[in-house]
């Protein structure tokens, strides 16, 4: 143990080592669930919720503890699901309540936790809130954000320059009503109005009736667009600065967001529903219910969501720092930076997360290299606090390449051809590769929703399975390295051991000491851990290798010596403990 993590400990930083006795979530496996493109139990050749459970076996095969599922609430799909028009019923394209009812069901036999995304930012334009509100209906005339926009030399244009994340102007005009509507993002999404009591007693009510059905958790989309700046004395919205960098004002980033998200009432938004969670429990027993909130804010405003000195918030605030910092050229010292960077600012007491990829962003392996597609996970599942893996992450699924004629992701169709893979999310949602057989075994049916990508036949569970170091392999053995107690609850010490070795040290008084070594580059490495740690065994074993290695499970080496082959990354134990 180093000084200063002893030092740390010491002073009950509380930030590194997990109580015995922590809550499930906090050293918890999730996985996500793009119910779509995860198993198509009835061959319309889109994933659906009776394929989620006839799937959820395979998630306590990979160890995984809990699953957060996209929407599969009734939605007309102009953002696959992210667009809802009723908040209580699910989509018949994915199935029925009781199939739902069912999942629940057997994911509670399986012990396997179930978190569902909560899009409380908008609704559809389908919804019926939404018709009413358009129709000026009193209940619901302010449930949105209704404005005239302004005329000038008789033409009409927007209450102010704001744009949408999927391109565009944030305002539509509604015929009936005779006014723009907010929406930040697609058109077929008016953003709710969350300065109306009724809208969040309505909300709030949606998390109720999903916590009644057992649910253990939601993730709450997009929720730093849940505020925007209020209107002035005249009911009207101020342009947002411009950003010098683009002159396209469809473009996202044309305007500096300083109004449209951001807004400081919106974690208090975060408190209110933690306490409906919190409430629920008291009242109705059962383990604690959890948030896991999307917001990619600047760090120190994430730490918001956390939670203040009089509220609880989110559980879990995504830590999208290694999404958002870290590139294919970074060196070990920016990784070290960033994980220590999001330790040190949360607040005392609160527990960390670590995501790599998610529905939104391009796969791993396209982003980063498939040679460091287990580099990814073992740091995910090594280092302290909970993991979330996006569907076929541990299979090592790459982007699959989608046509711009087959392309249907908002995002992209509202762009132009020859930028539409910059931005699309297609390539990430494709299907699960299931088998090396027809379609990837994902349906008996025809066709697929996007295509299946072309490697399917190499990257796929039962293939997988069957070979030793394959990825998924890999990511079994991590999940069974993840129930010892130094990586369970110990400390944690992250360095770089040079530019291009990061190092991970897991320990616990009792108990084996664990490192996680990852070299990130192409170059053969040799490291001396005691210059890196101190007060170390003397000799490790090769707790976990990869198909990169050439020492086998079990082999020992010394603490001064070890060689990692390009790309390789380990996890060693200690042969004694401390
Ligand atoms: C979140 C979701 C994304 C969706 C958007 C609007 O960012 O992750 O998929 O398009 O919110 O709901």
């Amino acid at each position: 143990m180093t000084s200063w993590a002893s030092i740390a400990f010491v002073l009950g930083l509380g930030l590194l080592a997990v109580d015995a006795s922590a809550p499930w979530w906090q050293t918890a496996s999730f996985y996500q669930i793009y119910p779509r493109s995860f198993k198509d139990s009835d061959g319309n050749g889109i994933g659906d919720l009776n394929g989620v459970t006839e799937k959820l076996e395979y998630l306590k095969e990979i160890g995984v503890t809990a699953t957060w599922l996209s929407p599969f609430l009734r939605s007309p799909m102009a953002d696959f699901g992210y667009d809802i028009s009723d908040f209580k019923e699910v989509d018949e394209l994915f199935g029925t309540m009781e199939d739902f009812e069912n999942l629940v069901a057997r994911a509670k036999q399986l012990n396997v936790k179930i978190i569902l995304d909560f899009v409380p930012n908008h609704s559809s334009d389908e919804c019926d809130w939404f018709i009413r509100s358009a129709a000026g209906e009193e209940k619901y005339k302010d449930y949105y954000i209704w404005h005239p926009g302004f005329v000038e030399n008789g033409v009409r244009r927007p209450p102010s320059n704001w744009v949408s994340v999927f391109r565009g102007s944030a305002w539509e005009w509604n015929e009936q009503r005779q006014e723009y509507y907010l929406h930040q993002f697609h058109k077929k999404q008016p953003d709710f109005n969350f300065r109306n009591p009724v809208v969040r007693e309505e909300m709030n009510n949606v998390l109720r009736f999903w916590l009644e059905k057992g649910v253990d958790g939601f993730r709450v989309d997009a929720i730093y667009h849940a505020f925007e700046v209020e209107a002035d004395e005249n009911g009207n919205y101020p342009d947002e600065p411009r950003n010098e960098w683009t002159n396209d004002p469809d473009e996202y980033g044309y305007t500096h967001k300083i109004y449209t998200v951001d807004q400081p009432e919106t974690p208090h938004l975060v408190y209110e529903w933690r306490e409906i969670l919190d409430q629920f429990q008291r009242e109705h027993g059962g383990d604690e219910r959890i948030l896991m909130v999307e917001t990619w804010s600047p760090i120190d405003i994430v730490m918001h969501y956390y939670g203040n000195e009089t509220a609880e918030g989110a559980q879990i605030p995504f830590n999208f720092q290694l999404i958002t910092n870290l590139n294919a050229d970074s060196d070990a010292y920016h990784y070290e930076y960033l994980i220590n960077n999001w330790l040190s600012k949360m607040p005392s007491g609160k527990s960390a997360n670590w995501v790599i990829g998610n529905h939104d962003k391009n796969r791993v392996g396209s982003r980063f290299g498939a040679e460091r597609i287990d580099l990814f996970n073992i740091l995910l599942l090594t280092l302290p606090g909970c993991s979330i893996t996006y569907q076929g992450e541990e299979l090592g699924m790459l982007d699959g390449y989608v046509s711009w004629e087959d392309t249907v992701d908002p995002q992209a169709c509202n762009g132009h051809e020859a930028d539409y893979m910059w931005n699309s999310r297609d390539p990430a949602r494709t299907p699960m590769h299931w088998t090396n057989g027809k379609l990837a075994g994902f349906t008996a049916g025809s066709e697929t929703w996007l295509p299946v990508a072309a490697d399917y036949a190499e990257r796929n569970v039962q293939t997988e399975r069957g070979i030793p170091l394959s990825h998924l392999n890999v990511y079994k053995r991590l999940q069974q390295l993840r129930q010892e107690p130094a990586i369970q609850q110990g400390a944690a010490e992250i360095k770089a051991v040079n530019g291009y070795v990061l190092a991970v040290e897991r320990y616990l008084s009792g108990n084996y000491v664990y490192i996680s070594l990852l070299n990130i580059f192409e170059h053969i490495e040799n490291v001396n851990l005691n210059d890196v740690f101190s007060g170390l065994p003397s000799t490790f074993q090769y707790a976990l290798v990869t198909e990169k290695s050439i020492r086998q499970l079990g082999d020992k080496v010394s603490s001064s010596s070890i060689t990692l082959m390009p790309y390789e990354s380990v996890v060693l134990r200690s042969t004694t403990t401390i």
